[in-house]
C-alpha cells in the first residue's frame, strides 16, 4: 500500500471516528434515564430473565454471555417511536454535530417504522448539495457498559449514493469496532484515486495510527457474494479479548487480533452524510434509507449491579437455562 494512500485513509477514517465524538456529551445530558433491566425490567419487551436465565451460548466461539438486547421493529408500530425504542433499550439521537464540509443533524424525524416492510428506517435526507446541514438518523443502546459479545444486525442498505450506514461498538475513538457501508462505494469497477475508499464493506477496529500497518482496516468487496441493497443480510462481529471476527450471512469476513478494545461501551446504528468527498461522499440527492429488520446483541457487562442481578437470578432459577444462539437469522 502506498504511503500517501495510508495517510489518506488515516485522515478519511479520522473523519469517520469524529462522527461519534460529541456522543459523550450528548449521553451525559441523558443520565436522568433509568438504568436498563433493573427497575423497568418488566416493561422491556426485549428482556425476559426467566427465559435464558443463565445466559446465551454462542457455539462458534464457545462463549456464554449474560445479557441480550434486541431491536424488534414489529414492536415499534407506535405513534411514539422514541418511547417504543426506549422500552427495547435504545435511545434516539437528537443532536447537531459540527462536521466538515457540512454539519450532520441527527433528528428523530428521520427515523420511521415502515409497517409494510416491518423494518425500522434510518434516513439521510436527500436534497441539494448546497445544504449546510444534512438531516441524518442514529440510535444507540442505553446500556453503555457492554464488554465482549456477539453483535448482529439484519439490515438492507440503500442504493442511493452519498450516505454512510454504520453499525458499531463505541467507547471513544480509540476503542471502536465498525461495520460501515458507504452507499457511494458499494459497486464500482472504475479504478479509484488515492484516498477514495475501495468499494465493499468497510471493516475497522480502532485505533488507527499514522505509523501502524493498517491491519485493522480492510474493505471486503461485495461483488460475487451478494448485493447489500437487495434484501436483508446479517452483519455480525464477535468481540472477545483475543480478537474481533467479522461474519456476514454466516460466512467469515476476516479476523483482527491487534488493537482490540478492552473497555466497555455501547452500540450505535447510524446513517449519515457530511458531504466529505472521500467519506462518505454525497450528500444524497434523494432520501437514502437504511432498513433494520432486527438487531441481537449477546454480551457481558461491567455494570456490577446488572451482574449481581444476573448471578442471583441464575442461582435462584429451578432450571438453569442457558440458551443456544442460532448461527444466523438471515437468508
Ligand atoms: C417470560 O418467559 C416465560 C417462560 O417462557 C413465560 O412464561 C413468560 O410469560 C415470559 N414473560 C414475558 C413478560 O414475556
Ligand atoms: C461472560 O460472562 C460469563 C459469566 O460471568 C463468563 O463465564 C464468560 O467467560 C464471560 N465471557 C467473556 C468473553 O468474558
Ligand atoms: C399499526 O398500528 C395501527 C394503528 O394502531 C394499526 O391500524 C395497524 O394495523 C398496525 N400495523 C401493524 C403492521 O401492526
Ligand atoms: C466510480 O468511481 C469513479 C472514480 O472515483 C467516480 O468518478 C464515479 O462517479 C463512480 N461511479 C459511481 C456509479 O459511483
Ligand atoms: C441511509 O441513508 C441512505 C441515503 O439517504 C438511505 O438510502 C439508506 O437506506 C439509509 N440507511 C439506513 C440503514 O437507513
Amino acid at each position: 500500500m502506498k504511503p500517501q494512500l495510508k495517510i489518506f485513509l488515516y485522515l478519511a477514517l479520522l473523519v469517520v471516528t469524529a462522527q461519534a465524538d460529541p456522543l459523550k456529551h450528548a449521553l451525559k445530558s441523558r443520565r436522568t434515564y433509568q438504568a436498563l433491566y433493573s427497575r423497568d425490567a418488566d416493561e422491556l419487551v426485549s428482556v425476559n430473565v426467566t427465559n435464558c436465565v443463565c445466559g446465551y451460548y454462542i457455539p462458534e466461539t464457545k462463549q456464554t454471555f449474560t445479557h441480550h438486547i434486541t431491536l424488534n421493529p414489529s414492536a415499534l408500530n407506535s405513534s411514539d417511536l422514541t418511547t417504543a425504542l426506549y422500552k427495547q433499550g435504545w435511545i434516539v439521537s437528537d443532536r447537531d454535530q459540527t462536521s466538515t464540509p457540512k454539519n450532520i443533524k441527527y433528528t428523530p424525524s428521520n427515523l420511521k417504522y415502515n409497517s409494510n416492510t416491518k423494518a425500522l428506517e434510518l434516513t439521510v435526507s436527500g436534497g441539494s448539495s448546497s445544504r449546510g446541514s444534512i438531516p441524518s438518523a442514529e440510535i444507540s443502546t442505553i446500556m453503555d457498559k457492554i464488554l465482549y459479545g456477539s453483535f448482529r444486525f439484519d439490515v438492507r442498505v440503500s442504493s442511493v449514493a452519498g450516505a454512510c450506514s454504520g453499525m458499531f461498538f463505541y467507547k471513544d475513538d480509540n476503542h471502536e469496532i465498525d461495520i460501515e457501508i458507504l452507499t457511494s462505494h458499494i459497486h464500482n469497477t472504475t479504478t479509484q484515486p488515492d484516498g477514495v475508499p475501495k468499494p465493499g464493506v468497510q471493516l475497522t477496529v480502532q485505533p488507527l495510527t499514522k505509523t501502524q500497518v493498517l491491519s485493522n482496516y480492510r474493505v471486503v468487496p461485495f461483488d460475487g457474494r451478494f448485493d447489500p441493497t437487495k434484501g436483508y443480510h446479517e452483519y455480525r462481529f464477535d468481540w472477545l479479548k483475543s480478537g474481533v471476527k467479522y461474519i456476514i450471512d454466516g460466512s467469515a469476513y476476516g479476523t483482527y487480533t491487534r488493537f482490540i478494545p478492552k473497555t466497555a461501551g455501547q452500540v450505535l446504528i447510524n446513517n449519515w452524510s457530511n458531504g466529505n468527498p472521500y467519506w462518505p461522499a454525497g450528500p444524497p440527492l434523494q432520501n437514502s434509507i437504511l432498513s433494520v429488520r432486527s438487531v441481537d446483541i449477546y454480551f457481558n457487562t461491567t455494570d456490577t449491579k446488572e451482574t449481581a442481578n444476573w448471578n442471583a437470578a441464575c442461582k435462584k432459577a429451578s432450571s438453569k437455562k442457558i440458551c443456544n444462539v442460532p448461527k444466523s437469522k438471515s437468508g
